[in-house]
């Protein structure tokens, strides 16, 4: 199954009562092995969780910490852009050349990478002062 797919699958389960936008995506790790997430709202708003961060706590539960690759999918006009918090994140776990694919449930398809999501990415390198 493509990583699409498997963002396509878990999106089905997110939880999105307030917001009515349900998002999935998928990770693939350094083993191969593929993680998902979905979004999780609350009735308190801002407790809601994006769905690259359930991704990514699913990767880390299961012990690993570098991706490879990431699928973003959700029912929008254009592929959704995933938001500034979880371009942080995803820096975190992957390398500015790693490809993320963000798409429209519709099919339509937008390839970047984590670097162009975000350039000039803050790392710990910016905090050596040795
Ligand atoms: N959302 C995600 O899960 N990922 C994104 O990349 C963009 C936004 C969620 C958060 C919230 O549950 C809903 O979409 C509307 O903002």
């Amino acid at each position: 199954m493509s990583l699409v797919d498997a963002a396509r699958e878990v999106r089905e389960r997110a939880y999105a009562p307030y917001s009515r936008f349900k998002v999935g995506a998928a990770i693939r790790a350094a083993s191969g092995a593929v993680y998902r997430g979905c979004n999780v709202e609350n009735v308190a708003y801002p407790e809601g969780t994006c769905a690259e961060a359930g991704a990514i706590a699913a990767m880390v539960a299961a012990g690993e910490t570098e991706l490879v690759e990431v699928a973003v999918i959700a029912d929008s006009p254009s592929p959704v852009p995933p938001c500034g918090g979880c371009r942080q994140k995803l820096a975190e776990f992957g390398r500015a050349d790693v490809p993320v694919t963000l798409a429209t449930t519709d099919g339509t398809l937008l390839e970047t990478t984590i670097g162009g999501l975000l350039p000039g990415r803050f790392d710990a390198g910016h905090m050596d002062r040795t």
